[in-house]
């Protein structure tokens, strides 16, 4: 077993996409590993139905592929086609809503490497998007093949690869132009070596899957010329409670199993009261139409999926193993409020208008529930 604390998705899954391979019948475009239809079925799983497929040794086998991303269909589909095509992809929506995790998938289904990846940040330059220099080899030799050190676009180009670009929008607009040339003419010019050597000519296989978060700066900080090169997909929050519920579930169990309390039980009564909790204050609404303020603080599927590891560890630790709903109520405060006392006037008023009435009609936990508002301090 690795002792990563997160293997890369084409690790975590590669007998799935092991499976996937051997049993795909149908045309792969030039420089993927898997046709479309496969890399969709990675994406959203096989249900209860399994591959039969012979591995290389020639034994057969049978392998459910997991559901990963829950949404729409079409939405996962245009991603797909979007990518086969000569215009990069870029998913936009609120935090939290799986757009790193739904562009990791696609990499590792589409390329087999989702590690080819540049995150946007003010302070990023175009050299850790394109290349630099070994500088003992660029000062002993002068710019060479050898002197160069690729990244992830040189190497996503050169070698057919999907790029990621986490974030776009949060970098300098002129290092976001880097990518014009990549993406319209499929070169990337390196003027320093001789001009034989002076560019990479990208093969097929290569596109750039950008992220972008609509609560950092806006979207329209691209320049005009680079979003004409991008077809844009928003991804929006999950909008079916039960399907946020097995999300949860899901990556709740996996991270416990991988940090090693696979003992600790989370019962469907405490995840239903967390998801719940996030699922009504994101959405400004209760499941029977009672309006309630929104918090400020990012309420998404990814926090309620860290609450919910929180409160499982927290009940590993130091309870008996089984999650409570106090145990989830320690750990909202830090995860939804953070530094914003208006935010926990939210979470309480939540309590009283949402959670009270449940309560008084004595539905499953929803009285301890109640009672844990003694943590929201
Ligand atoms: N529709 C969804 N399907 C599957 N998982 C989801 C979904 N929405 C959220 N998640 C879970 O939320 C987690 C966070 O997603 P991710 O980090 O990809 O969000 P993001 O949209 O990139 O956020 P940010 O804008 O803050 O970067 C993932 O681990 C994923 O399990
Ligand atoms: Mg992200």
């Amino acid at each position: 077993m690795s002792d990563a604390i997160r293997l890369p998705a084409e690790r975590r899954h590669a007998e799935e996409l092991e499976a996937l391979k051997a049993s795909d019948h149908e045309p792969v475009p030039p420089g993927w590993i898997l046709s479309p239809r496969a890399v969709e079925r990675f994406v959203l799983g096989t249900g209860d139905e399994a591959i039969s497929w012979q591995d290389a040794g020639g034994q057969d086998r049978s392998t459910v592929v997991s559901k990963k991303f829950y949404g729409h269909d079409v939405l996962v589909q245009r991603a797909i086609v979007t990518l086969a095509s000569d215009r990069g992809l870029l998913l936009i929506g609120e935090p939290g809503t799986a757009k790193s995790w739904l562009s990791e998938h696609l990499a590792a289904a589409i390329s087999g490497d989702s590690l080819l990846t540049v995150q946007g940040s003010a302070g990023i330059t175009e050299d850790q998007i394109k290349y630099s220099w070994n500088y003992a080899l660029l000062l002993a030799e002068g710019p060479s093949e050898r002197a160069l050190v690729p990244a992830p676009l040189h190497v996503g180009m050169s070698e057919g690869k999907l790029v990621r670009f986490e974030e776009i929008t949060r970098a300098p607009h002129e290092v976001q132009d880097t990518l014009l040339s990549a993406l319209s003419d499929k070169v990337l010019a390196i003027p320093e070596l001789p001009d034989d050597e002076g560019y990479v000519l990208a093969r097929r296989g290569f596109n750039i899957i950008a992220t972008a978060n609509t609560r950092d700066r806006g979207v329209n900080e691209m320049s005009a010329a680079l979003k004409r090169r991008f077809n844009f997909e928003t991804v929006p929050p999950v909008e079916d409670l039960n399907a946020e519920i097995q999300i949860v579930r899901s990556q709740v169990t996996d991270l416990l199993e991988q940090g090693g309390h696979g003992g600790t039980v989370l019962g469907d009564e405490v995840l239903e009261l967390l998801v719940t909790t996030f699922h009504e204050i994101r959405g400004g609404r209760t499941t029977e139409g009672v309006k309630v303020d929104r918090a400020s603080s990012v309420m998404s599927t990814a926090e309620a999926v860290s609450v919910g590891f929180q409160a499982a560890l927290h009940a590993s630790f130091f309870g008996k193993g089984r999650v409570e709903p106090d145990h989830v109520a320690l750990h909202l405060a830090g995860a939804a409020v953070k530094d914003n006392q208006t935010d926990l006037g939210v979470l309480r008023s939540y309590w009283d208008v949402a959670v009270k009435p449940r309560a008084q009609r004595e539905l499953g936990l929803w009285k301890a529930w109640w009672q844990a508002r003694r943590h929201l301090v």
